[in-house]
Formats: structure tokens, C-alpha cells, sequence
């Protein structure tokens, strides 16, 4: 695997010349990493299925979970969609580049391959100026999930890309650790009177109704909870709601998980802990948590532990989550202990992420088993 580490730039002229080897190896259908602002993709020319298949079989994805294409304009958008509503030409003013992806019906020029036999596409501009430069470059539309093996925790850094895949990729852009930590916020605007959060990021919940309060007038006054999406459900009646799996394929799939047992404690942590301790005795426990549950819960020096900042800043947790998860498996942890957040603003990608890595949900009163498909 070729790696091309950019540690800086001087002109976009530069950027562009340490990148154009991975731009042209992309466009001629070759995988190649790069980062992003929220996690590390794994590129494919969107024009050449057997590149894109290539991506499904590097990553053990299973074929009916559709990606996500990179472009680096709108009007880049237009050419891959047969769908340009007002109200999505409104979202992109306000929050393309960036963090945010679009699902809207597919134009011809998508293949199934990449929609995974969906009607509409996902889209997405991403504002890292490596990953924007790259796919400006490649001057095709790029193809690119997260790149983690299916299942793992999406890369956050170069090096969990390397520990993903090895060789078995043609190149790796190393940019550094990535700002936001998460996936891209993902909202359906297939239906324009029914937009609907099917992955909550750093684009939140609170920020796109704001948005839609202000500039789009809805027949319907149910719009907020329809655009909630999953995360209006409470965590308990999740594990049992089908509702929301058929409409993003890839959200069914146990996701984001490490190797240890996974554990979330939330209500009276040492309640909850003790839970835990009793059910594992002698393991390895590591434990990611807020400054203030470090505190609860008298984590001395001597414990294993990430602290990430404190629980009101959840962007902070969001920002280490995927990383402390590789970091604990890498140090052998048997059990991770994770802290639940309240669910508003970032918070709820963050709950949304580690409900889908857990294995168990420890409250004070309550013990949940999280049993998904994997
Ligand atoms: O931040 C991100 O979005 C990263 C970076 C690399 O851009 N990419 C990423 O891709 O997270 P991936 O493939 O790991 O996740 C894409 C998600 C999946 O849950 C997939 O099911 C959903 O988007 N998705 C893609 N196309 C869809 C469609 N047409 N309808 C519904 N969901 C779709
Ligand atoms: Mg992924």
C-alpha cells in the first residue's frame, strides 16, 4: 500500500500535486483512503462497478447496504440525482460542505452497485480540503464508507485504517486525526413534505429543525417528530421497533463494535458498576467516561480510563468514542465501560452510536441485553 502523509500545504498548488498520485489512482478504479472532517472513507470511482464491489469485498459489507457518493460541488449533485428540490438546494446552502448527507431519488448515471438496489443515493461534500481537493481531482463522483473493516469502529486516524486493512488497499492519504470523530448526519428528503434524520451526527437534530423553522413551511405539523427519526424513540423500545430499519439498510447491522464486551452505564454509576463487577469477575476493565463520572465513581490513577471532558460538551465524547474504543482492544481490554450521555444535540450520535456497539445497557434498576443482527 502506498501511504502519502500531508503534513501541510503551502497553495492549493501543493495540496494538489502531493494528492494527484491518489487522485489519478482513484479515477482509474483503484481503493484509496483519505480522511474527512468526521471519519476516514474508503474511496471507489462511483463510474466503475468492479471498484465498487471491490470496496463491498475489502470492507465484508454486506451488498444490500448502500454508500454514500462524494462530490465536491453541488452542481455535482444535480448530475447524479434526478431530484432537486427546493428544499434540498436549501439544506445544501446551509450546511453542504460539511458534515451532512443528502438521500434524494438516484439519476441513471448511479448504478445499483452503489445504491444497493435503492431507488434513491446518499450524497455528500465533505469540507476537509484533503478529501474535497481529492475528490475535485479524481473528477468523478467517489464512493466511499467508512473505512473500517464491517462492523468495527469507523477510523478516526490513519493508523486504524492500516490496522483495518494492511495491504489490501492501494493507497492511504494520511491527513491526521479527524475533527468531528462520527459519521456525517444523514437526512432523507426523498419525501419534501417528510425529511427524516436517519443517522443523527454532528449536524444535529436541533440544527436542522432550527434551519426548517425558519425557511420551509410544512402542510403537516408533525414534521418535528417525523424528522427526529430514531432517535424520538426511547433506547428500551429501539431494541424491539422495526420502524426505522427498512428505511436505512445499513442502521440494522450491528455496528462500531470492539472486540471486548461492551457495557453503557447510565443513572447511579456505581450501582451500575458494581453490576458489572460482579458479572465479570477478574476482567480487564476500561472505562470511557466523563470528567464528573471519573469523579463519581473515584477512578483512581491507577485504572484504566479515557476521560474524555465533561458529559455537557458531548462533542468531546463524540470526538474519542471510535479511537478509545481501537485503543482498549488494542490494549486488551475484556470490558469497556462507557458512560451514556443525554440525548440532545451531538449527544444523540453519540447514544446512537455506542446503542449500536453495546452488548449490554447497565442502569441502576435495570440490566437490557442489546441483542442485534450482526
Ligand atoms: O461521514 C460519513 O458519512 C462517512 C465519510 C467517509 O464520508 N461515510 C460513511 O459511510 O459513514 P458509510 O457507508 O459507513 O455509511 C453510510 C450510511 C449507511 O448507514 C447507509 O445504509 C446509509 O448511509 N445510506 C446510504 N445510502 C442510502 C440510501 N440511499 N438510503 C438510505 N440510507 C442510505
Ligand atoms: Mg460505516
Amino acid at each position: 500500500m502506498k501511504t502519502i502523509k500531508i503534513e501541510g500545504w503551502q497553495s492549493v498548488e501543493d495540496l494538489e500535486m502531493q494528492l494527484g498520485p491518489a487522485a489519478q489512482m482513484l479515477r482509474e478504479g483503484s481503493l484509496v483512503a483519505f480522511p474527512t472532517e468526521t471519519v476516514y472513507g474508503l474511496g471507489a470511482n462511483a463510474l466503475i462497478p468492479e471498484a465498487v464491489l471491490a470496496v463491498y469485498q475489502s470492507k465484508g459489507r454486506p451488498s444490500d447496504n448502500p454508500m454514500i457518493l462524494h462530490v465536491s460541488t453541488v452542481d455535482d449533485i444535480r448530475d447524479i440525482t434526478s431530484q432537486w428540490t427546493e428544499l434540498a438546494a436549501k439544506l445544501a446552502e446551509a450546511f453542504m460542505p460539511g458534515p451532512f448527507t443528502l438521500i434524494l431519488k438516484k439519476g441513471e448515471a448511479v448504478s445499483s452497485a452503489v445504491s444497493g438496489g435503492l431507488e434513491t443515493v446518499a450524497v455528500r461534500i465533505p469540507n476537509h480540503p484533503i478529501a474535497r481537493t481529492l475528490i475535485r481531482l479524481a473528477g468523478v463522483p467517489v464512493a466511499a464508507p467508512s473505512a473500517n473493516r464491517s462492523g468495527r469502529p469507523s477510523p478516526t486516524r490513519a493508523e486504524h485504517v492500516r490496522a483495518d486493512f494492511g495491504n489490501g488497499i492501494a493507497c492511504l492519504v494520511d491527513g491526521g486525526a479527524t475533527r468531528f470523530g462520527l459519521e456525517s448526519t444523514v437526512l432523507d428528503v426523498s419525501d419534501e413534505d417528510a425529511p427524516q434524520i436517519l443517522r443523527p451526527g454532528s449536524i444535529t437534530y436541533e440544527m436542522i429543525a432550527e434551519f426548517l423553522e425558519k425557511n420551509w413551511s410544512f402542510e403537516s405539523s408533525t414534521w418535528r417528530e417525523t424528522l427526529k427519526g430514531e432517535a424520538g424513540i426511547a433506547e428500551q423500545d429501539k431494541i424491539t421497533d422495526q420502524r426505522f430499519v427498512a428505511r436505512s439498510p445499513g442502521m440494522k447491522y450491528r455496528h462500531y463494535a470492539p472486540d471486548a464486551k461492551l457495557y453503557i452505564i447510565e443513572g447511579d454509576l456505581k450501582t451500575a458498576r458494581e453490576k458489572i463487577l460482579t458479572e465479570q469477575p477478574g476482567a480487564k476493565v476500561f472505562f470511557f467516561v466523563s470528567q464528573e463520572a471519573a469523579e463519581e465513581l473515584s477512578l483512581s490513577s491507577a485504572v484504566e480510563k479515557k476521560i474524555f471532558g465533561s458529559r455537557h460538551n458531548p462533542d468531546l465524547a463524540a470526538h474519542d468514542l471510535y479511537a478509545a474504543l481501537r485503543d482498549f482492544d488494542a490494549a486488551g481490554a475484556d470490558v469497556i465501560v462507557a458512560e451514556a450521555l443525554p440525548q440532545s444535540q451531538v449527544g444523540s450520535a453519540y447514544m446512537n452510536r455506542l446503542m449500536k456497539a453495546a452488548d449490554v445497557l447497565v442502569q441502576s434498576n435495570q440490566v437490557t441485553e442489546l441483542k442485534r443482527s450482526d
